[in-house]
């Protein structure tokens, strides 16, 4: 058995963290989170969805977080696209990296972005050709990899067969989602393992809500069969607004409380993503939902 010496972690809070609150976040507030985290050393933000403003309102500000990102030459950052509208908003945004998201079933696509498996993958085509000729590099999403709202158990064979044909299609990385944070440590490697068989296993990512508490075992589990990519949200936020009692990210905090302790590297000071966890915590008018940060203060 053996651990990666350094893992990439994915900063997701700005996005899937603030998607799923009752309250719009300011947008200054949004900018602050987002410096907040580059300062503690992150290099991987997802800071906005480019998704209809009638379906996620919370999200209905890219543009303007996008026009206050501060370019330090190091952070790179991202967007969530769905279709060529989402795509062209992002470039006119000068995002650089974007994310297209589907999933392993067909229940939780219809409510999420109202179309099938195979008809996201029709829009994700001119996207794709669209964001490679202006050099822009394409994340792909599979949600509900350990478990659907609608459909409970999913398997595994159809995560595999979802994340083959986003990294066919030309995505640099394919992240895993546990939409709704069901699964189990032996599941997810399981799940994991399969899906290396198609997509090299460094280009695969970790995204595991916390719903049970068991993301931070499950990337222990996955850690163990090579991953190495994982996603994750200060202050545990996070959520999405279509599957029912999906609560937050697996916490940065815990994270990187658990790298450190492993001896594996990932850049983040985590001290200061402690006050960046606290600060968004006190806009949201809540504790953080980390361990590490309520215990080290
Ligand atoms: P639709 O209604 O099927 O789209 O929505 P449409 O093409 O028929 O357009 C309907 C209206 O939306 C039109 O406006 C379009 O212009 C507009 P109207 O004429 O009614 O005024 N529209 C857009 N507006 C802004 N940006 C766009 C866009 N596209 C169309 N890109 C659509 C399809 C995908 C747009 C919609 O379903 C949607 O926005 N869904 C968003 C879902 C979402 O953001 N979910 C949360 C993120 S995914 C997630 O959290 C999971 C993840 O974290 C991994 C995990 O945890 O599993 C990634
Ligand atoms: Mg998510």
């Amino acid at each position: 058995m053996s651990y990666p010496e350094a893992v990439k972690i994915v900063e997701v809070s700005p996005r899937d963290g603030l998607q799923n609150e009752k309250q719009v976040i300011d947008v200054n507030d949004k900018l602050t989170l987002i410096n907040g985290l580059r300062a503690a050393g992150v290099k991987n933000i997802e800071v906005a969805g480019f998704v209809s403003p009638k379906w996620v309102p919370q999200l209905a500000d890219a543009k303007q977080v996008c026009a206050g990102l501060v370019d330090d030459g190091v952070t790179q950052y991202s967007a969530l696209t769905p279709n060529m509208k989402g795509l062209e908003a992002a470039i006119d945004s000068g995002i650089n990296q974007v994310a297209v998201f589907t999933a392993a079933s067909e229940s939780f696509n219809q409510k999420n972005i109202n179309c099938s498996i195979a008809e996201s993958f029709e829009r994700f085509a001119p996207v794709m050709d669209k964001a490679h000729s202006l050099g822009i590099q394409v994340r792909g999403y599979v949600s509900c990899v350990l478990g659907c709202p609608y459909e409970g158990e999913i398997n595994p064979e159809a995560v595999a067969d979802v994340a083959n044909k986003l990294y066919d299609m030309g995505c640099f990385e394919v992240s895993l989602g546990d939409t709704i944070g069901t699964g189990t440590p032996l599941k997810a490697k399981t799940m994991f393992e399969l899906c290396a068989q198609y997509v090299p296993v460094e280009k695969l990512a970790l995204h595991f809500h916390d719903t049970y508490g068991q993301a931070l075992a499950n990337i222990h589990a996955c850690l163990q069969s090579g991953a190495s990519v994982i996603d994750s949200s200060v202050a545990g936020i996070g959520g999405c607004p279509y599957a029912k009692g999906a609560t937050g990210n697996v916490s940065t905090e815990n994270v990187v409380y658990m790298l450190n302790g492993m001896g594996i590297t990932s850049g983040i000071d985590l001290s200061k993503l402690i006050q960046t966890g606290r600060q968004i915590s006190g806009v949201l008018g809540r504790k953080p939902n980390s361990q590490v940060n309520h215990a080290m203060s």
